[in-house]
């Protein structure tokens, strides 16, 4: 069974010595954001808020001119209902007449309008409108500068949770959000799987085992049967046996069933409550109707842990207080109707796997809606007791493994290795006119490219025999909710005619049109490039004759239905590779694809710059406003410290002893000159006035604060002059008396004369300086400049030092040449000696110098 992953595997260590940048993980939810940061070297956690905390409330907004992030923006939906915008990702990539924009309106205050792409934009009292893309780029940059503040270095990189569900419209929105922010796009992936690589990076999986990770956010709930087993090692793969594969089977979900429709149907009953009691409506007053949001969700978090819960708002309308007391079985009764869908997602995903319920280890209950006590009883129902397993942290566990998967897929962090194989869980067609024929009208064919539980990452080439230019259609199969569009792109494969005359020119023959369709990683559908590639007749290797089965091979593919799609890119490479023992294929001629969104486009280039730019220009406004606030702040302080300091009549403060009576008097008026300019022009003043004020002061004050500051260095500074005067005066004594010693001997002297006597001068300089200067120094008074500085005495104090460290370090002299029968132990003997002066340790060393001299390879040291 599954093995505890060493703890440590969770600190990632560095994984090359280059330059390495910090990757974001950002969990996007309907209610909550969850972001973690991955940076080379550092453990990695999830990112706190300002304020501590691990979540961040998905919420912007404006309370007047300023802007509001998490809690603070979601507090203010009371007062300013009409500037705080939660819930956006329902909101992500939706036409503006779909389902999702109705359950918007269901549960939001605010206002929706119709941007020119048919989405949706949000628009505040003031009449501004920012897209929900914007909305969430605002997000996605405030998340940012925590975590750039975090992690003390810009920050670029980013991976991006999202529902399986989502269609290319709504990644397409995730991806411009994050443009938008100035974030680059890592990877999405689908939140289902990111539980997953959290779920796998502490266990070990030595046979394949299925769990379904049950998701229950805030907007909807997602299954996802996923399959964990061990990465085969075959041939030269160096997957180690901790090698984890994880393989999504199928998805299912409910898009529009989760928390937050468990706190709509509570607040309805507050609404029906108030109004049954009071007898005055309040459906209509968006003020109210955001306060009882809020109370809502407290309401249903109270009831997930107790029977009954008190709700209580000041003032909610009418002036009326409103008190009510609810119980978990009234609040059941109202939600009775959805029980039954809670566990639908699963039976779903576990129908579209083909596997049983039987085959299933263990749910993995997961999102802050699983906390909820009808949910669990409705999945505890659906697959048993006995299956449920409550081992990830509901909240982080989808964070955690995205930023582990953006980690691996940055090749930056040496981590677990961890595989992953995802699913599309829609059918994707292609769709194309047949060749028109004389006499013959052209056909519509759609295939299904993509089926669903396709897997990601996934190429296939499409064959097509044609002359001229034509269009090819990617869409989804089938409707897939109310209001949204199918068709995903279309694309004009241009130039066709032109490239199949110049490669036939080239002796090409059977020239055709391939087109390469992706299904990526983060699960969009593209048609990556179209090429025309022909068959070349190579003489050098086969010669002409064998080009003749050539033909007619190829002839096949065009057959009735003249267009065939192959498979994928791996049998078309067998192709290939198949017939180049007869033929070489030459480069193919690269064509040029048009592609047009008919339905929802991405964002254009263009809109994503004007964008950037209005979340820019708010940014730099927000960051002049905050540099004069501060500027102003710092002013304010620095006028009532110095008043403080003025005013303190005790005289025993430093300030008062270092300053004089007329130096006192200049700041003083200045002081209420400042103040009364503040007091008149403070609130619209610039920021540099506000600088300008403060650095005048300021220049008032420094002598004083430098007095004292050198009151308080002196006697270090003194001590520190004294004592390598006094080593140097040590060493000089010993150093003379050596050299007497070493003369009588008639050894070689360590030092010279003019060394010790060039030292000599230097400390007797030093010596006359230090006793001239603290002498004028004692008749100073504390109010007025030192004569002498500390630095200054500092500086001298080093140049002895190094003189002196420089004569420490000189080697000993050589040996006299001409002793050569016992050189090679006065040599040692002489190395011993100028070497217990540094380790100060003589006896050790005369030993070491004893077996050197006995052993032969030490003496050739
Ligand atoms: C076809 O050949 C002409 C002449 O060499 C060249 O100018 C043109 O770019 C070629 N077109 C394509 C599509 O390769
Ligand atoms: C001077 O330095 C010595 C040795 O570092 C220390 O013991 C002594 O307290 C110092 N005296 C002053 C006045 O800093
Ligand atoms: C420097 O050291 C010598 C010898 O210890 C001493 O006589 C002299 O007063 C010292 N000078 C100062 C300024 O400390
Ligand atoms: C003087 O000689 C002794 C003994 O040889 C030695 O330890 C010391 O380091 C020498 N002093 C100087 C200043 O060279």
């Amino acid at each position: 069974m599954a093995r505890l992953w060493p703890f440590f595997c969770l600190w990632l260590s560095l994984w090359s010595e280059s330059v390495l940048g910090s990757i974001l993980a950002i969990d996007y939810g309907a209610d909550f954001i969850k972001a973690s940061l991955m940076k080379p070297g550092q453990p990695f956690d999830v990112l706190l808020n300002r304020d501590s905390k691990r979540k961040i409330q998905a919420t912007v907004g404006w309370k007047n001119k300023d802007r509001l992030f998490g809690q603070d923006a979601a507090n203010i939906a009371g007062r300013f209902p009409l500037d705080s915008f939660s819930f956006l990702k329902v909101l992500q990539g939706a036409p503006y007449d779909s389902d999702a924009v109705f359950s918007f309106g269901a549960i939001s205050t605010a206002d929706t309008v119709k941007t020119e792409r048919g989405t949706v934009a949000l628009r505040r009292s003031d009449g501004t409108e920012w897209s929900v893309e914007e909305l969430v780029a605002m997000q996605l940059s405030y998340i940012r500068d925590l975590a750039e503040s975090t992690a003390g270095e810009k920050v670029y990189d980013v991976i991006v949770t999202v529902p399986p569900y989502y269609t290319q419209f709504e990644r397409d929105a995730v991806v411009d959000a994050i443009e938008m922010s100035g974030l680059r796009t890592l990877s999405l992936i689908n939140d289902g799987t990111a539980i997953a690589v959290n779920y796998a990076m502490t266990r070990l999986f030595p046979a394949p085992e299925f769990h379904i990770i049950y998701d229950a956010g805030a907007s909807s709930i997602r299954a996802t049967v996923v399959e964990f087993a061990p990465v085969p090692a075959e041939g030269k793969s160096k997957a180690g046996k901790d090698a984890t594969q994880i393989t999504v089977r199928a998805v299912g979900f409910d898009r529009y069933n989760g928390g937050t429709e468990l706190d709509a149907r509570l607040r309805n009953m507050m609404v029906a409550d108030f109004e049954k009691r009071h007898k005055r409506s309040i459906s209509q007053d968006k003020k109210a109707m955001a306060k009882l949001w809020k109370e809502a969700g407290r309401v249903k978090a109270i009831l997930s842990a107790n029977t009954e819960a008190q709700a209580t708002i000041e003032s909610l309308a009418y002036d009326i207080d409103y008190k009510a007391k609810f119980t978990r079985a009234q609040f059941e009764t109202e939600a009775r109707d959805l029980k039954h869908n809670f566990a639908l997602p699963i039976q779903e995903a576990l129908a579209r796997s083909g596997l049983k319920l039987d085959d299933i280890t263990s749910v993995i209950m997961t999102g802050g809606a699983s906390r909820t006590p009808m949910i669990q009883e409705a999945v505890k129902a659906a697959v048993g007791a006995g299956k449920l397993a409550f081992n990830v942290n509901a909240d982080e566990a989808a964070v955690l493994g995205a930023a582990l998967h953006g980690a691996a897929l940055s090749r930056q962090f040496k981590t677990k290795d961890i595989r992953i194989t995802d699913i599309g869980p829609y059918d994707i067609q292609v769709s194309y006119q047949t060749e028109s024929k004389a006499g013959a009208r052209p056909r519509n064919i759609n295939t299904v490219i993509f089926p669903a539980n396709t897997k990601t990452g996934t190429k296939k080439t499409l064959t097509f025999k044609r002359q001229e230019d034509f269009k090819v259609k990617l869409a989804y199969k089938a409707p897939l909710l109310r209001g949204y569009p199918v068709d995903i792109l279309e694309a004009d494969i241009l130039g066709v005619s032109e490239a199949v005359k110049n490669i036939t020119e080239a002796g090409a023959t059977e020239p055709v049109v391939k087109a390469t369709v992706m299904l990526s990683e983060s699960g969009f559908a593209s048609i990556r490039d179209a090429v025309v590639t022909g068959e070349f007749k190579d003489e050098s290797i086969a010669g002409p004759s064998s080009s003749a089965p050539e033909e007619g091979a190829t002839a096949d593919v065009g057959t009735a239905e003249e267009d065939t799609t192959s498979s994928s890119s791996s049998s078309s490479a067998a192709e290939a590779s198949a017939t180049s023992a007869a033929a070489v294929t030459k480069e193919p001629i690269n064509l040029e694809i048009d592609v047009k969104f008919a339905s929802i486009p991405p964002m254009s280039l263009a809109k994503k710059r004007t964008g950037r730019d209005r979340l820019k220009a708010i940014d730099a406004e927000e960051n002049v406003k905050r540099r004069k606030e501060e500027a102003r702040n710092t002013l304010e302080g620095y006028i009532y410290k110095l008043r403080d300091l003025l005013g303190d009549d005790s005289s025993g403060s430093p300030f008062m002893k270092c300053s004089q009576a007329s130096e006192r008097r200049r700041i003083s008026e200045k002081v209420d000159e400042a103040y009364s300019w503040l007091q008149e022009h403070g609130d619209d003043a610039e920021t540099i006035q506000y600088i300008d004020h403060r650095t005048a002061l300021e220049s008032l004050e420094r002598p004083i604060v430098h007095r004292y500051k050198e009151i308080e260095e002196f006697p270090q500074a003194l001590n520190n002059s004294q004592m390598w005067n006094w080593s140097s005066r040590m060493f000089l004594t010993e150093a003379k008396q050596n050299m007497t010693k070493e003369l009588e001997a008639g050894t070689p002297t360590k030092y010279t004369k003019d060394e010790l006597d060039e030292f000599e001068k230097s400390l007797k300089e030093h010596e006359t300086w230090l006793n001239e200067w603290v002498e004028k120094q004692k008749s100073v008074k504390m109010n007025e400049d030192p004569v002498i500085l500390s630095s200054e005495m500092r500086a001298r104090a080093k140049v002895l030092e190094n003189q002196l460290q420089k004569l420490y370090r000189k080697r000993p002299p050589k040996a006299p040449k001409k002793s050569s029968s016992s050189s090679s132990s006065t040599t040692s003997a002489t190395t011993a000696t100028t070497s217990a002066s540094a380790t100060g340790s003589a006896e050790e060393t005369a030993s070491t110098s004893g077996t050197s001299s006995k052993d032969p390879r030490h003496q050739e040291l």
